[in-house]
Parts: C-alpha cells; structure tokens; sequence
C-alpha cells in the first residue's frame, strides 16, 4: 500500500486525475471503477479540463460505478446517475453504451446485482478503481461489518451514512436506506487502486485504514492485502497516521504479503 500525503484539497484532485489521465493514455479502452459523493468532485472537474484542453479522450473508456440508492430513479437529482453525467459524463465523449451503473430501480434487485457483477467480469474486471471513503470506514456503500467476500449487493446505509449524506437531499428522512454496491470482494478485484481522502473527518478512518488491522469493522483495512493500492490523502486526513510517511511509504504489511504472495 502506498500512500501519498499532498498539502490539500485541490493537490489531491490533480493528482487523482493524472492518475486516471496516465491510465487512459496507456490503455484508451481501460475499464475504470468511479466513486461519487464530495470527495473526487474536483478530480472530476480536472479530467473535464484535461478533456477540453489537451483531449483525452474517452471515447474507449469503459467505466462501472461502485454504488446506487436503492428506489432512486436515475433522474433524481440525488442519485448516482445524475451525479456522475452531471459532473463527468456530460462534459467528456465517452459512449452511453460503455457507462455502467447499478440500476436503483430494478425490480428484481438480486437480479439486478447479479448482472451487474456478471457485467464487471466479462468486461475483464476493473483496471483503475476510484475510491473515496466513508468516517465509519466504508468503500462503495460496504459499511463495517460487510462480508469480505461480498459481490455486488443490496446494502443497509447506517445511520452515521445517513447522516453524512442527508445534505444532498431535501432532509434525513429523505435518504434512501438501502443501496447497491460493488462488494468488498468486486472491488478487490480491480488490478489498481487508488483511494482519495480529505479534511479531518476523514482521519481516523484513514488511520484505522492504513494502520489499524484488517477487519471487517473498517472495510477499507482490506485494502492492505491488495498488490497494487494508493492513497492519496491530504494533510487533514493524514493527521493520524503515525509512519514517517514522506511522499510514497510502502507498507509493511503489503510487503509482507507480496512476499508471501511471490
Ligand atoms: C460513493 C461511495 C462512498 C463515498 C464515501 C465518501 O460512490 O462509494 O464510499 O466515497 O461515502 O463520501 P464523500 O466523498 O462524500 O465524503
């Protein structure tokens, strides 16, 4: 695992979108696993620019969203689907045919998971994952305690979730509380990761993440078996880290188990 400790907000989201960027000018047909909520906004508004401005071109681009609010339509201003053409697909030329995201309003949403799960894997899994993560430590909507070898499924928000995204709709008793995301197990599955953080609220979970042991009680900690992990976090989320992190620390553990794994 590494990590890579940037002065702020705006560091980060240039960062971020060069990753992207640079994964993009690699494989123009990559498969990229994308995040919504507060977090990779402004790595969003940098790939629109590195769009308009030098033309990358995501006209190959393949990408899978991790998450859903359960009973929201794609039109609702809350849901994922807005978000994501609001804040990226409207602005780029990737194809609607290569966006995926899981259907909130399925009928059948076992169904609905299941295919969605089949979706990722004929594609040929996810290239580059985007990750944000939750106070309580979730990635996708995996709240602590979730399997970790859940695939895509439907999830319980908790009531921290809740709370933590009632400012995107009219009042509390408006968030949905259930949604659909990509397991634990879908997301360990994408052969690069990279995991975005900012601001204090986002500290102890960090920590707990990168530090603390792995635990279904803080699913990001899984991210320390996975080969190939980075997190860039601001200086506000790195407050607890204890490491003598500098620019890019390799993480014990991850060497252990690339050793292992070898
Ligand atoms: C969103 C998602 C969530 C968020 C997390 C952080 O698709 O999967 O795990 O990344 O809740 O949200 P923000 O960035 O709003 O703090």
């Amino acid at each position: 695992m590494k990590v890579k400790i940037v002065e702020d907000y705006a560091e980060m989201s240039r960062d971020a979108a060069e990753v992207v960027a640079a994964m993009v000018r690699q494989k123009p047909n990559a498969i990229l696993g994308l995040a919504t909520g507060s977090t990779p906004l402004g790595m969003y508004q940098k790939l629109v620019q590195l769009h308009r401005e030098e033309g990358l071109d995501f006209s190959r681009v393949i990408t899978f969203n991790l998450d859903e609010y359960y009973g929201l339509a794609p039109d609702h201003p809350a849901s994922y689907h807005y978000y994501m053409w609001e804040n990226l697909f409207r602005h780029i030329n990737i194809r609607p045919e290569n966006i995926h995201i899981p259907d909130g309003t399925a009928a059948d949403v076992e169904k609905e998971c299941k295919n969605y799960e089949a979706r990722i894997r004929k594609a040929g899994y996810i290239d580059l994952q985007v990750l944000g993560i939750g106070a309580n430590g979730h990635i996708g909507f995996n709240e602590p305690g979730t399997d970790f070898g859940s695939e895509t499924h439907l999830i319980e928000l908790t009531e921290t979730t809740i709370q933590a995204n009632a400012r995107f709709f009219a009042s509390e008793k408006d968030v949905p509380r259930q949604a659909l995301s990509m397991g634990i197990k879908s997301i360990m599955r994408s052969r690069h990761i990279l995991l975005l953080a900012s601001g204090e609220a986002k500290a102890e979970a960090v920590a707990a993440a990168v530090e603390g042991p792995v635990t279904q009680m803080v699913p990001a900690s899984i991210l320390q078996l996975h080969p190939d992990v980075t997190f860039i976090v601001d200086q506000a989320a790195a407050q607890y880290l204890t490491g003598s992190f500098d620019v890019l620390l390799q993480n014990e553990k991850n060497a252990e188990y690339d050793k292992a794994n070898r």
